[in-house]
């Protein structure tokens, strides 16, 4: 769903289901999918018609909502139980990304704490998941221009580095990591963004370059190797990109890949900044070593398309999510501010 200004929207809620964006379709088909049952919202987020640490907590915000409202009995007992079953499906999704886990666990207050009948309590869920979807666009925007101040002041215009997609279709609209993008784009100071392909998935080629040609910002796609050699030409002047749960020391976890980017930016002295909200960093975690790595299907890795790229007899191995060390990191950009990731504890709320 696009706007006017070609903004994209993935998640709209419409009389009484939620529409996704399919973004297993993009960039080739722009399609959207209905949902109309828990069950199927837990299936658009496994087979990632819906992606995004942001995007997949507002979806599951709103599948805790679609299990509530087919739950047929007026007893808040056997409602809470039954409401607990369909958080422990929505919780068997994706492990990594910590929004979706926040999200539920939100859900779950606003249902305990709602004084009233089961149909008023799931209209108190139906507010809830509305209100995060609302606050994530905000805080994107809001991680949008505190990123943008935080950027070199040199040059006037930037060449910035992205890597998989932390953009509109990863949340509620606008982005984190293309949040700031956006938002230099919008100052006029944005020269052209770099976005690394992102194999296996490649969500950097599909999504990334899809969203910034829709909202006319130049956008060069490279393959993931040749980000080392873009830095040492001296084309990228900082990167930034998202996050799928940040523990409490500012370690990172972020799509697979996204390390060696670190790295190879420490290396040429270039600033790595991580974009994110507040409810990806996971102070109940002390290191990035405790965060729950995603291991997907072999086929993501052994196939192109239809093609098979490798013969019979390999072995696999297929982590969704790298961790970036915290010293790699120059900032951790959030709606409330840009901190050192040593200082994530200033921001505790
Ligand atoms: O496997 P995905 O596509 O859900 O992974 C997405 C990422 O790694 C994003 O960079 C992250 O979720 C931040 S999205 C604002």
């Amino acid at each position: 769903m696009t706007s006017p200004t070609n903004q994209v929207y993935p998640i709209v809620w419409q009389d009484d289901r939620v529409m996704l964006v399919d973004q297993t379709q993009l960039p080739n088909k722009y399609a959207v999918v209905e949902i109309k049952c828990c069950e199927d919202m837990a299936t658009a987020i496994t087979t990632m018609i819906v992606r995004g640490a942001p995007a997949i907590g507002v979806a599951a915000a709103y599948g805790m909502y679609l299990g509530a409202r087919d739950i047929e009995t007026e007893d808040s007992e056997t409602f809470f139980q039954e409401l607990e079953k369909v958080a422990q499906l929505l919780r068997q999704t994706r492990p990594t990304a910590v929004n979706l886990f926040w999200a539920i666990a939100r859900i779950l207050k606003a249902a305990s704490e709602t004084i009233g009948s089961v149909a008023e309590i799931k209209e108190a869920l139906l507010e809830t998941a509305k209100a995060i979807q609302l606050e994530d666009l905000q805080t994107c925007h809001a991680i949008g221009d505190r990123g943008l101040e935080a950027l070199p002041a040199n040059p006037d215009k930037l060449c910035l580095l992205t890597y998989c997609n932390a953009g509109a279709l990863a949340t509620a609209g606008y982005g984190t990591a293309l949040g700031v993008v956006r938002s230099t784009w919008r100052a006029g100071r944005l020269a052209r963004v770099y976005a690394c392909e992102t194999r296996p998935r490649l969500q950097g080629a599909k999504l990334t370059s899809w969203e910034c040609v829709q909202e006319g910002i130049p956008v060069t796609l490279i393959t993931d190797n040749m980000a080392a050699h873009c830095m040492n030409r001296g084309l990228i002047d900082a990167v930034v990109v998202g996050a799928d749960r940040i523990a409490a020391n500012g370690d990172t976890a972020n799509k697979i890949g996204t390390y060696s980017v670190a790295l190879v930016a420490k290396a040429h002295k270039i600033p790595f900044f991580v974009a994110a909200p507040l409810s990806t960093i996971d102070f109940e975690l002390a290191t990035g070593m405790e965060i729950p790595i995603e291991e997907r299907h072999p086929s993501e890795i052994y196939q192109v398309g239809e093609t098979v790229i490798c013969p019979p007899g390999v072995e696999f191995y297929n982590p969704a999510f790298d961790v970036t060390p915290a010293e790699l990191i120059a900032g951790i950009i959030t709606e409330k501010g840009v901190v050192p990731p040593d200082s994530l504890h200033k921001l505790q709320f």
